[in-house]
C-alpha cells in the first residue's frame, strides 16, 4: 500500500527519492508524487498512471535540475478518492508553500474538512489526507514552528497515519509523525532518511530509528530528533537492518515470483539454521514458556494458512491447545486470554494492520505475544514480547511464496522446543524432527525444479473460470493457499474448501467445466480424499490430483496427477504447496498476465 520516502541533506535528493519509490512499488500502488525544496521554493510533481506511475514520475521530472537536497516522495494506493493526479500525494496548502504525504486513513476527515472549509480553506482533492495540510497551515499561524504545528495537529486526528511535511519556510527539514501506521528514520553523518517501512531504507543505512506512536520526528541533515506531543525529547529504539540489497534485485529471473519460488530451499535452509541456533530473536523468559497453557495464532491471507499448518505441529508436538483466528476477526470475539496464553501474530511484512491490532488487543488483555515476521524491526516485532524472525530475504512479489514456507518451519521449530520444554517430546523425537527440517531444503529443490507437470495442466486448463481446491487435515491449508495463489494472480474464481464440507453445499456448483484440484497427503485423510475425488468426478469435474509419489490409488482417477516429493508428514504440506505455486504462476502467464503486482492488491496491507 502507500509508501513514503523522505531525504534531507543529500545532493540529488530527487533521484534518491525516485529510486526509493521504485523500490516501494512492490507494496502496491496506483499513483506517485514528489515535493522538493529548492532555493526557498516548493516544487511538486505527481502522476497517476497505475503501476507505471513511478516511471511516469521519473519521466515527468526529467527536465528538473537536481540541486534540491530535501524532498518527500509518495506512492499512493487509493482509499478515499479515485486514482487521479489531483488525489495523488503530496497535497499542498492554500499558499502552495507546504506539502504533506500520508499513509493510513484519517477517520474524522469529513468533520475536519467541513471546519476547514468554513474557515476559508480551498480543497483540491477528494482525499482524507488533504485535511492535514490545511490543519498544519492553520497551526503554523500560531508560532511558525513546523514541529510544534505537527504536534498540535495530532490530537485532532482520528485513525491511522504516518504523515510527513515539508515547508518552503523551513528549507532544511522534514517533520513527520505517526499513529499505528509505521514510520522509520535512518541516518548517515550528513543525510537523514524517512521511510514507510524498513525495506524502504534498505541499502542506504544499516540501522533505523523506530518512531513511537503519537511522536513527532524532525529530520535535518544527519540528525533526527523525536519528541512527544508536548515537545519533550524521547528515545527511539535503534533496530539494525541486515538485509542484503542484492536480494531485492531481479537478477537473471523474469519476475520476482519466479525468483522467490526458486529461493524457497535457501529461505527454509537459512531460517532453520538461524532458528536452530537461537529460537527467539528477543527471548521469552523460561518460566513464561513453561507456563503456556494455550496458544492463539492470528494472521491474514497466506500467513493465516502458514499458521494453520503450524497449529498442527503445536498441538501434536507441544501438546498445547491451539486456536487460530483470521486476524481481522480476532477482536470481534471475546477470546479468553491470560498471561499463560501465547498469542502468535504471523506476518511476513510485520506491518499488516489487522494482525498488528490483533496483537495489541491480545497484549491489552494480558496475553504473552510473539511475532513471526520476515522483517527485522517491523512494527509487530516491537509490539511483541518476543520475535521469531524468518530469514527468507525480502519478498517483493505480492504473491507470498518463500515467506509462507519459512513461517511454517519457524512455527514447527517453536513446537519442537515447546514440546521439549514441557517434557512431552523426548530428545530423540525432537532430534528426528529437527533433522527432517534440515533435509527439507533438498526436497524443496526437487519440488521447485519440477515445473513441467503443472505447466502442462495450466496450458490445458488456463481458460477454465471456476476452480475448487480440496484438502483435509494439513492438506486443507495447502488447498486454501493454492486457491488464494490462483485467484490473486490469474483472476480465476477459485475456492478452497475442506473436502468434507463439499457435500454440505459447494458440491452444488460442481459440473462439467469446473476444475477440482484435490490435495492428497499421506496419512489417514487420504482414504476420505479418494471418496471426495470420486464424488466430484461423478459430477463431471475436471480433476487435478496432487498426491504422494507412491499413491497408486489416484492413478486413473484424475485427468492430471501431479506427484509430490517424498518426505515425512511434517514436510508434506510444504512440499505440496510448491506445485500449486507453479500452477498459479503458469495459469497467470498462460492468460498473459503480469504476476508480481496483481490488480487491486498490495504487498503490505496497512489499512483495516
Ligand atoms: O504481510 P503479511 O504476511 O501479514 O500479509 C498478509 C496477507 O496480506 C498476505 O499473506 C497475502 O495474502 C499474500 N501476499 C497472498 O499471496
Amino acid at each position: 500500500m502507500c509508501g513514503i520516502l523522505g531525504v534531507v541533506g543529500e545532493p540529488g535528493a530527487l533521484d534518491t527519492i525516485l529510486d526509493g519509490l521504485k523500490r516501494l512499488e512492490y507494496r502496491g500502488y496506483d499513483s506517485a508524487g514528489v515535493a522538493l525544496l529548492d532555493g526557498g521554493a516548493l516544487l511538486r510533481v505527481r502522476t497517476a498512471d497505475g503501476t507505471r506511475s513511478v516511471d511516469a514520475l521519473r519521466d515527468a521530472c526529467a527536465g528538473l535540475n537536481r540541486s534540491a537536497t530535501v524532498g518527500i516522495g509518495h506512492t499512493r494506493w487509493a482509499t478515499h478518492g479515485g486514482v487521479s493526479v489531483a488525489n495523488a500525494h503530496p497535497h499542498v496548502d492554500c499558499g502552495d508553500g507546504l506539502a504533506v504525504i500520508h499513509n493510513g486513513i484519517i477517520e474524522n476527515h469529513d468533520l475536519l474538512r467541513a471546519d476547514l472549509v468554513a474557515k476559508g480553506h480551498v480543497f483540491t482533492s477528494s482525499t482524507d489526507t488533504e485535511v492535514m495540510v490545511h490543519l498544519l497551515e492553520d497551526e503554523l499561524k500560531c508560532d511558525g514552528d513546523l514541529r510544534a504545528a505537527m504536534a498540535r495537529m495530532l490530537p485532532q486526528l482520528r485513525g491511522a497515519f504516518a504523515v510527513a511535511a515539508v515547508s518552503a519556510a523551513h528549507p532544511d527539514r522534514i517533520v513527520a509523525a505517526r499513529r499505528v501506521s509505521p514510520l522509520v528514520v535512518g541516518m548517515t553523518d550528513t543525510v537523514a532518511y524517512l521511510g514507510s517501512d524498513v525495506p524502504a531504507l534498505m541499502g542506504r543505512v544499516d540501522s533505523v530509528l523506530a518512531v513511537d506512536e503519537d511522536c513527532v520526528v524532525e529530520l535535518t541533515p544527519g540528525h533526527a530528533v523525536v519528541t512527544d506531543v508536548h515537545g519533550v525529547v524521547v528515545d527511539a529504539p535503534v533496530v539494525s537492518i541486515d538485509f542484503d540489497v542484492e536480494v531485492a534485485d531481479l537478477g537473471r529471473y523474469a519476475d520476482f515470483m519466479t525468483k522467490e519460488i526458486d529461493e524457497q530451499p535457501a529461505a527454509v535452509a537459512d531460517t532453520v539454521a538461524e532458528r536452530l541456533e537461537n529460537l527467539f530473536d528477543q527471548p521469552l523468559d523460561a518460566d513464561v514458556v513453561a507456563a503456556i497453557d494455550k496458544i492463539v495464532l492470528v494472521g491474514c491471507g497466506s500467513s493465516y494458512h502458514a499458521a494453520m499448518v503450524g497449529r498442527v505441529a503445536l498441538e501434536s508436538w507441544a501438546k498445547i491447545p491451539a486456536e487460530i483466528d483470521i486476524a481481522s476477526e480476532f477482536r470481534y470475539r471475546d477470546a479468553i486470554l491470560s498471561p499463560t496464553t501465547l498469542v502468535i501474530g504471523v506476518s511476513q511484512s510485520g506491518e499488516t494492520i489487522d494482525t498488528l491490532e490483533a496483537m495489541k488487543h491480545a497484549r491489552r488483555k494480558g496475553a504473552t505475544v510473539v511475532a513471526v515476521s520476515n522483517i527485522p524491526g517491523a512494527s509487530m516485532t516491537r509490539e511483541a514480547n518476543a520475535s521469531l524472525l524468518t530469514k527468507a530475504g525480502l519478498e517483493v512479489s505480492v504473491a507470498s511464496t518463500k515467506t509462507v514456507l519459512a513461517q511454517v518451519v519457524v512455527l514447527q521449530l517453536l513446537a519442537i522446543s515447546l514440546g521439549e520444554a514441557r517434557g512431552v517430546l523426548d530428545a530423540a523425537a525432537a532430534t528426528a524432527l529437527r533433522a527432517d527440517l534440515q533435509t527439507l531444503p533438498a526436497a524443496l529443490r526437487i519440488a521447485v525444479d519440477d515445473v513441467a507437470p503443472m505447466k502442462d495442466v495450466a496450458n490445458a486448463l488456463a481458460t477454465a473460470s471456476s476452480w475448487f481446491f480440496l484438502g483435509r487435515g494439513s492438506g486443507l491449508p495447502v488447498a486454501l493457499e493454492g486457491a488464494l495463489k490462483l485467484k490473486e494472480i490469474s483472476y480465476a474464481r477459485a475456492e478452497g474448501c475442506p473436502a468434507g464440507e463439499l457435500k454440505h453445499g459447494p458440491i452444488a456448483l460442481i459440473e462439467p467445466g469446473v476444475v477440482v484440484v484435490a490435495i492428497v497427503l499421506p496419512g489417514p485423510s487420504a482414504e476420505k480424499m479418494y471418496s471426495n475425488i470420486a464424488e466430484v468426478k461423478a459430477r463431471g469435474a475436471t480433476l487435478v490430483i496432487v498426491a504422494p509419489h507412491d499413491d497408486h490409488v489416484v492413478e486413473g482417477l484424475g485427468d492430471f496427477v501431479v506427484r509430490t516429493v517424498p518426505s515425512g508428514d511434517a514436510a508434506a504440506p510444504l512440499l505440496a504447496m510448491v506445485p500449486l505455486q507453479h500452477l498459479a504462476y503458469a495459469v497467470a502467464r498462460a492468460r498473459g498476465l503480469e504476476v508480481d503486482r496483481p490488480r487491486n492488491l498490495a504487498k503490505t496491507v496497512t489499512v483495516e
